[in-house]
């Protein structure tokens, strides 16, 4: 059975499996012992929950993940993430099964740039290379020269001739921060996520102001006030990273909390003080992320769904865009912290 889900995605889906799990099974044995049985591998993003963390084989940020997925001996690829990741898992590992244990976990910005949408959008700029965060769906991919993540945003747009113009799509925020680092002019598609856009100016301004000691850093999905306060902008694994290398010990973090958790691991010393959305939440959570749970982890794995499908014609034109992504960053690996 195939169905349409965020903004044009094809998914193949079995029937809903039970989603109902022994309570005395112990899960971890029993991942483990199907990740043998199937020879699989699982990658999980920074913002899953700390269990799903802890029996991943790899957790890291977007650029890291297509990394381990285009280099995986493995033959299932389980995705502990969102749809999009698991998405250019399979555009790189056509024969391979990708797993996905929720199938509705989106992304924001995907979700807000269909692709028909953005074709439409693009007749407006002929001439212009079109680079595209990877936040986006395959058949965006597939409209794109160029796929980029927040680990190499600045490196794609420098890759591209300076006489050539470019729209950068689906995150304004992210392609504001890039023009400052590149100096480069783009047009930008309106995206945001939901979750990075809810960290204000006042309430960052307050925090630092309580916590002097405290360095700020901060995901360049923020808005650009908020950017505007950091002492350090990155990926999820260039923060992670350089709170391990820190000579400093306490960290205000504008991004989704499920990151805390790697980095306590590597610095178990540090006070880590979550920048608090303005939703009046005291921690910032993707609710797409957060949809994947272990059991549903041990679920996917035991039903072998939901697995990820893409159309060929549309995988092999987001391939050449995802792939000169990787040419681009090939040797530079997302700084990996532990
Ligand atoms: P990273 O590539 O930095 O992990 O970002 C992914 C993401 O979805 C941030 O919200
Ligand atoms: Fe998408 Fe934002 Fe969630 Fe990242 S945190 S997956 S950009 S909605």
């Amino acid at each position: 059975m195939t169905t349409v889900l965020h903004s044009g995605v094809h998914a193949a889906v079995a029937p809903a499996p039970s989603h109902r799990v022994d309570p005395t099974l112990d899960l971890e044995a029993q991942i483990a012992k199907l990740k043998r049985a199937l020879n699989a591998v699982i990658l999980a993003h920074y913002y899953q929950e700390e269990d799903i963390q802890e029996i991943a084989d790899f957790v890291g940020d977007s650029l890291g993940l297509s990394q381990q997925a285009a280099k995986t001996q493995a033959d299932v690829i389980v995705f502990c993430g969102v749809h999009f990741m698991a998405e250019t898992a399979k555009i790189l590992n056509p024969r391979k099964h990708v797993l996905l244990p929720d199938l509705d976990a989106g992304c924001s910005l995907a979700d807000r740039c269909p692709a028909e949408a953005f074709a439409a959008w693009l007749k407006q700029y002929p001439g212009h290379t079109v680079i595209s965060y990877v936040n986006c769906s395959a058949a965006v991919k597939a409209l794109s020269d160029i796929i980029c993540t927040s680990s190499n945003a600045v490196d794609v747009v420098n890759s591209v001739p300076r006489d050539t113009p470019i729209v950068f799509a689906p995150d304004r925020h992210l392609g504001k921060w890039v023009m400052k680092q590149t100096g480069r002019d783009l047009a930008l598609w309106p995206g945001f996520c939901v979750v990075h856009e809810q960290f204000s100016h006042r309430r960052i301004a307050k925090l630092k102001f309580e916590h002097p000691d405290a360095l700020f850093i901060a995901h360049p999905e923020c808005e650009e006030a908020v950017l505007g306060l950091a002492d350090h902008i990155g990926s999820t694994s260039s923060l992670v990273s350089y709170v391990q290398k820190s000579p400093r010990s306490k960290f205000i973090v504008a991004t989704e909390a499920g990151i805390l958790h790697s980095m306590r691991k590597v610095r178990p010393d540090a006070e880590l003080i979550p920048a608090v959305p303005s939703s009046g939440c005291n921690c910032a959570l993707c609710p797409y992320m957060r949809l994947n749970t272990l059991e549903k982890v041990y679920l996917c794995m035991r039903d072998r769904a939901p697995a990820i499908d893409v159309p060929e014609g549309t995988r092999v034109r987001a391939l050449r865009a995802v792939q000169r992504m990787l040419d681009i960053s090939a040797g530079k690996t997302a700084p990996q912290a532990g």
